[in-house]
C-alpha cells in the first residue's frame, strides 16, 4: 500500500482544513454544454442521432444549443475564476477533433488550445477527459464500442489531442463512467447509442477499457508525465435487508457489474470469478462473450495510472426480491424518464432498489454521503488506488431565479457541504484525495432528462444563455478561496 502524501494540518478552531495542493474545481462535458454541433467541422455524434429518436430524450431536447459554451467559453472561463476555482475539468469531442472518426480537424483542435490558452491565463489548471459519451456516429455504424476497433480509432483521436495540448494539460482522463458508455448504452437503451442487447455491455466495457488502456501504454512509452487516469462512477451496494439471501447476492451483482466489472481488470488486471460466473453461457454474434477477451488485453488495460477518478452520486441499496416500485424492480431506474425500461444489467431483471427513506435529489437519488467516505476507503484497503480525485459530485435540484435575481438552492449547497465533509473523512482515514469537482458549473443537458434537470452550480436561462452563480456557487466559492469548511 503506497502512503498517503496528502496530509491535513489539524486546526484548533473546528473548521474542517483541505490539503494545501487541493484542487477545488468544476466539470462538465463537451456534449452537455458546447452547442455548436455543425460547426467547425463537426460531425454527429451517437448523442446528436439518439436525442432525435421519439422518446429517447424528455421533451426531444438536443444538445445543438445547449449553453452556447463554444462561443461563450471565455466568459464562462471568467466565471470560474471569480468563483475562486483552481481547475476546470471539460471534456473535448471527438466528432470535432476527429470528425466521422476520421482524420484530425485542425479547427476542432483550436477550439480545445483557446480554451486551454484562457483557462491556463486565468491561472485555472486544465484538465480534460478524453470521451464522454460523443462517439462520432459513423463508428457506431460500424459496431461502436462493440467493435474491438473503435478502441483503436479511440487511440488515434486521443493521441491526437495529446501531441496538440500535451505540454499544457497536465491531467488526462481517458474514459469518463465507462458504465454509462457500456451497460446504458449497450444493455439498457437509456443512453445512446440506445442498443437493449444484453451481454454486449460487458463486451462494450471491454472495448472501451481497451481504449484506455492503449492510451495509457502509448502516452508512457513516449514517456509522458502527464498525470493519466480513468474517472469510473462507483456506487455503494448494501443489500436492501441484508438477513434477505437474495438481497445480500443482488447487492454482490449490482457491485460486480458496476464496480468491479472495472476495478478488477483496472487494477488488478482479471475478470472478478463471480462476474464470469454470472455471464457464463451468454454470447455475442454467437460465440461467448468472453473471446473477446484476447491475450494481452488485460495486461494493457492494468497499466498503472497515475489517478483515479471517482464520480459519486449515490449509493444503492440492492434486492433481489419483487419489492418497491415495478420500474424500481426491473433495475433500472438509474437513468431511465422515457424510454422502454429494460435493465442494465445483463441478465439481472430480478434486481430492484428499494428506497431506504434516504432524502432524495431531483433525479430521485438518494442522498448518501457517508457511501462516498466508505468507497474511498474501500478503494484504498481494495484496490490501493493511486491518488484519487472527486471528479464529479453534486445534485439536481428545481432551482428558481427569485425576484430579486438570485438562485436560493439550499438543497444542493448541503449536498455539496455533506459530500465535501465525507470527503475529509476519508482524508482523515488516510486516503489520499487531492481534490473535488462539482458537477457541474453549469445548468446543462441532462442526457435522457433533457434540460429539466439542472445539476449547475450556476444557473443557466436558455432563452438568454444569462449565467447566475447561486447560494452554492457562493459557498463553494468561499470553501474554494479558504481552503476550508466551518465547523
Ligand atoms: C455523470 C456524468 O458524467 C454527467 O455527464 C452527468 O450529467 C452526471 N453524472 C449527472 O447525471
Amino acid at each position: 500500500m503506497t502512503s498517503p502524501t496528502t496530509t491535513i494540518t489539524p486546526d484548533t478552531t473546528g473548521q474542517l482544513v483541505f490539503p494545501r495542493d487541493f484542487l477545488w474545481g468544476a466539470a462538465t462535458a463537451a456534449y452537455q454544454i458546447e452547442g455548436a454541433v455543425a460547426e467547425d467541422g463537426r460531425t454527429p455524434s451517437i448523442w446528436d442521432t439518439f436525442s432525435r429518436v421519439p422518446g429517447a430524450v424528455l421533451g426531444g431536447d438536443t444538445g445543438d444549443v445547449a449553453c452556447e459554451h463554444y462561443r461563450r467559453y471565455p466568459e464562462d472561463v471568467a466565471l470560474m475564476s471569480s468563483l475562486n476555482l483552481n481547475a476546470y475539468r471539460f471534456s473535448t469531442a471527438w466528432p470535432r477533433v476527429r470528425p466521422d472518426g476520421g482524420a484530425p480537424n485542425q479547427a476542432g483542435l483550436d477550439f480545445y488550445a483557446r480554451l486551454t490558452d484562457e483557462l491556463l491565463g486565468r491561472g485555472i489548471t486544465p484538465w480534460v477527459t478524453l470521451y464522454h459519451w460523443d462517439l462520432p456516429e459513423t463508428l457506431e455504424r460500424a459496431g461502436g464500442w462493440t467493435n474491438r476497433d473503435t478502441a483503436y480509432r479511440f487511440a488515434d483521436y486521443a493521441l491526437s489531442l495529446y501531441d496538440a495540448l500535451g505540454d499544457r494539460v497536465p491531467y488526462w482522463t481517458t474514459m469518463n463512467e465507462p458504465w454509462c458508455s457500456a451497460f446504458l448504452g449497450y444493455t439498457g437503451g437509456q443512453h445512446a447509442p440506445g442498443r437493449q442487447e444484453g451481454v454486449a455491455g460487458v463486451v462494450a466495457a471491454h472495448h472501451l477499457m481497451l481504449g484506455h488502456g492503449l492510451v495509457v501504454d502509448e502516452l508512457r512509452r513516449r514517456g509522458s508525465q502527464a498525470q493519466l487516469g480513468i474517472t469510473l462512477n462507483l456506487t455503494v451496494a448494501d443489500p436492501y435487508d441484508p438477513t434477505e439471501p437474495a438481497d445480500v447476492d443482488a447487492a454482490r451483482r449490482v457491485d460486480g457489474f458496476f464496480n468491479r466489472v472495472f476495478l478488477e481488470p483496472i487494477f488488478h488486471g482479471r475478470y472478478a470469478d463471480d462476474l464470469a460466473g454470472d455471464t457464463a453461457g451468454l454470447t455475442f454474434n454467437g460465440r461467448p462473450w468472453q473471446d473477446v477477451v484476447r491475450d494481452g488485453d488485460l495486461e494493457l488495460i492494468s497499466t498503472p495510472i497515475d489517478v483515479l477518478g471517482v464520480n459519486y452520486y449515490h449509493g444503492d441499496a440492492a434486492s433481489g426480491r419483487p419489492i418497491g416500485d415495478p420500474a424500481e424492480v426491473l433495475g433500472s431506474r438509474i437513468e431511465h424518464p422515457s424510454r422502454p425500461v429494460t435493465s442494465p444489467y445483463p441478465g439481472g431483471t430480478d434486481i430492484g432498489f428499494p428506497r431506504r427513506g434516504l432524502p432524495v435529489t431531483g433525479m430521485d437519488w438518494e442522498v448518501q454521503p457517508e457511501g462516498l467516505t466508505r468507497l474511498l476507503v474501500r478503494l484504498r484497503d481494495e484496490y490501493d488506488v493511486p491518488p484519487v480525485y472527486i471528479t464529479e459530485n453534486g445534485a439536481a435540484y428545481d432551482d428558481e431565479v427569485g425576484p430579486d435575481g438570485t438562485v436560493d438552492d439550499p438543497g444542493r449547497l448541503e449536498f455539496i457541504d455533506a459530500h465535501l465533509r465525507a470527503t475529509h473523512a476519508a482524508i482523515e482515514q488516510g486516503v489520499d484525495v487531492r481534490g473535488y469537482f462539482a458537477w457541474s458549473l453549469l445548468d446543462n443537458y441532462e442526457w435522457a432528462y433533457g434540460y429539466g434537470q439542472r445539476f449547475g452550480i450556476v444557473h443557466v436561462d436558455y432563452d438568454t444563455q444569462v449565467r447566475t452563480p447561486k447560494a452554492s456557487a457562493r459557498f463553494y466559492a468561499e470553501a474554494a478561496r479558504t481552503g476550508r469548511l466551518p465547523g
